[in-house]
């Protein structure tokens, strides 16, 4: 059996292959029982510590209601408020809420900071999105995924554009989960050397064929799914200008979908710029599940909170 209680979540290449297909499981379970109207509240009188240092529509919304359904109650801390955003540490900001809290959510630029926030914590410490990383999200994603195609395992996932945190929690994703994936990105702008490196380990491992390209059109062949995200993520709104000059060729529109299985399936995080990353045709068209995607950030980070605290 699965046991997670006490674990943080911080990132994917943290959880083995049956992990992550329990939570997505229990994810669909958890969605089941909502929509059937069935009571669940296995996290009564328990709080949540949600730490943003960062803007969030979703993340912030689903993370709050979700810990509402389980019968326990959410905390919105933001770092104007905090005395960690005054020079307060982490280490002391975390041993001080361990004594209050059941479990804290941070979104954060720098990864260390979580990393060091789930050491100093006693109590489970979840990764809401760093630079590097956004598991959270990869989760419900692939969640959304199995929903829609009815399996994962051998399924090819194409990412167009900038190698951020987003792709570097979907490729470790499908690697543990045996889901082929490409990533085309322009030059200068490719996810971690590091978590390729990873994440091709993994896949190795498991079967999983891993394509790091710079050519769109050969990451979309054949792909299942067409995944982009913003050319500038939060923190880096200051490189716009340059980066709508290095990525004016990877936007995913009719001409690159084309390519693409006909009944695949796009994806993106949100928020999203249409006109930039994506064409509207594409992101408001029938193969868009973007908003199957948003709504299953509540469900996955249920399954995940059940879990863990
Ligand atoms: N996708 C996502 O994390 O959205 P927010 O930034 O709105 O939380
Ligand atoms: N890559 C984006 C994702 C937002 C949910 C960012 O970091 O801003």
């Amino acid at each position: 059996a699965i046991n997670l209680k006490g674990r943080d979540f911080l990132g994917m290449s943290d959880f083995s292959t049956e992990e992550l297909q329990y939570l997505i499981d229990q994810a669909i379970e958890l969605k089941r029982k909502l929509k059937a109207g069935e009571v669940y509240q296995p996290l009564k009188g328990k709080t949540l510590g949600m730490i943003f240092e960062k803007s969030s529509t979703r993340t912030r919304v689903s993370f709050e209601v979700g810990m509402y359904q389980l019968g326990g109650q959410a905390l919105f801390l933001s770092k104007n408020d905090l005395q960690l955003g005054r020079g307060e540490t982490v280490w002391d900001t975390a041993q001080t809420m361990s004594r209050y809290l059941d479990g804290i959510m941070i979104r954060t630029h720098a990864h260390r900071k979580v990393i060091d926030l789930a050491r100093g914590a006693t109590i489970p410490v979840i990764n809401g999105l760093t630079e590097r990383s956004h598991p959270c999200q990869a989760l419900a994603d692939y969640q959304t995924v199995l929903e829609h195609k009815g399996r994962l395992r051998g399924l090819k996932v194409a990412y167009i554009g900038d190698g951020n945190n987003m792709v570097h929690s979907l490729m470790m994703g499908a690697a543990k989960l045996g889901i082929d994936f490409a990533v085309a990105s322009p030059k200068g702008y490719e996810p971690d050397k590091r978590i390729i490196e990873s994440t091709q380990d993994i896949a190795d491992q498991n079967g999983v064929k891993l394509t790091v390209t710079y050519d769109p059109k050969e990451a979309v062949a054949g792909a299942d799914v067409v995944y982009t995200d913003v050319w500038a993520s939060m923190g880096f709104e200051e490189e716009q200008k340059d980066r709508e000059l290095a990525f004016q060729n990877f936007q995913v529109n009719e001409e690159l979908t084309k390519l693409a299985k006909p009944d695949y399936l796009f994806m993106h995080c949100l928020p999203a710029h249409r006109g930039e990353e994506v064409s509207e045709g594409v992101i408001d068209g029938p193969n868009s599940i973007i908003f199957d995607q948003a709504e299953n950030r509540l469900h996955a980070q249920k399954a995940i909170m059940a879990a863990i605290m």
